[in-house]
């Protein structure tokens, strides 16, 4: 049953000349089918850089919509359109423009996990693996960090030289991880480091041994001499963390960090947009062209 599905979608990408991205947060099965799977980062250079026709993002809104952005001529397809990030819509309307009031050199640093209409109010994007290199990188002195304010503060640590200014934005998968679960981790597996997304609150970060984007955390676990880990970030992970490590031992703090909105990308989801061509990203020439700008931006930053 599962072969025949999985068999039908390599027989419509190979018609249709498409490809699957997918997330380390979805699930197995879905990583096991995708023809790319990584962080942020990497999805969105594997969205620029394509050749196919049909991108199957099996991912969240912003990365649908980035992907799309940076491709306008490719169709791009969501196996659900209501796979939603909530942290993307978490700035206040208004408060932008109030700081650039404020602070006339104010450059604003949307994190990627941004709805395009955020982008579009922006200088330019980052992600988990690059946000440190690129705030470091820019001229201005004052920067308005949306929407993760945890990213943030981590960014503002690691580049004192700047005045970050914090934004009311959290992902609720990670700020969910709790000291306490992580105490009990620890007590149970005290040798094993921990490691941790930044997504995560301040006092995670501050009991962790290691911090970095999804794509970090899996090349530092599979490089490490340590045969265990705690992780502090979404559980879709250990699917690569098994999968290149079958010696090695990971534990997650309870209960166990799920985002529910990657989590509903299913092979059958993936078969019937393959199929029907529903669910495509839609993004107006206006909004796209001016969203591109920081995009754009991160590559071109991050590469330098
Ligand atoms: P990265 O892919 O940059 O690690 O971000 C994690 C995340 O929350 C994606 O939604
Ligand atoms: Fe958004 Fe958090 Fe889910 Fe990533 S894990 S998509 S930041 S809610």
């Amino acid at each position: 049953m599962k072969q025949d599905l999985i068999s039908r979608i390599q027989a419509l990408k190979t018609q249709k000349n498409a490809v699957i991205l997918a997330h380390y947060y979805t699930s197995g099965e879905v990583q096991a089918i995708a023809d790319y799977v990584g962080d942020s980062f990497y999805l969105a250079k594997v969205a620029k850089a394509c050749s196919a026709d049909v991108i199957v993002f099996a991912g969240v809104g912003f990365m649908g919509e980035s992907a799309k952005i940076l491709n306008p001529d490719k169709t791009v397809l969501m196996p659900d359109l209501t796979a939603d990030c909530p942290m993307a819509h978490m700035v206040v309307p208004g408060r932008i423009d109030a700081l650039r009031a404020e602070y006339p050199d104010l450059a604003v640093v949307c994190y990627i996990n941004s709805t395009a209409a955020l982008k579009c109010q922006s200088d330019v994007c980052v992600t988990s693996s690059n946000a440190v290199k690129i705030v470091r990188a820019l001229e201005n002195e004052h920067i308005f960090f949306i929407p993760d304010e945890n990213l943030g503060r981590f960014v503002a640590e690691q580049v004192p030289e700047k005045h970050v200014i914090l934004n009311d934005g959290f992902c609720p998968v990670h700020a969910e991880i709790s000291l306490e679960a992580l105490l009990a981790e620890k007590k149970a597996h005290p040798a094993a480091p921990v490691l941790s997304h930044p997504e995560c609150r301040a006092e995670i970060l501050a009991h962790s041994d290691f911090l970095g984007s999804t794509a970090e955390i899996i090349a530092y676990a599979k490089t490490s001499s340590a045969d265990e880990f705690i992780i502090c970030t979404e559980d879709g992970v250990e699917f690569r963390l098994a999968a290149d490590n079958p010696q090695k031992r990971f534990y997650f703090c309870q209960k166990r960090p799920c985002c529910t909105d990657m989590k509903r990308n299913t092979l059958e989801k993936i078969l019937h947009v393959l199929q029907t061509g529903e669910n495509e990203i839609i993004v107006d020439e206006k909004t796209r062209v001016r969203a591109l700008l920081p995009l754009e931006r991160m590559l071109e930053l991050a590469r330098s």
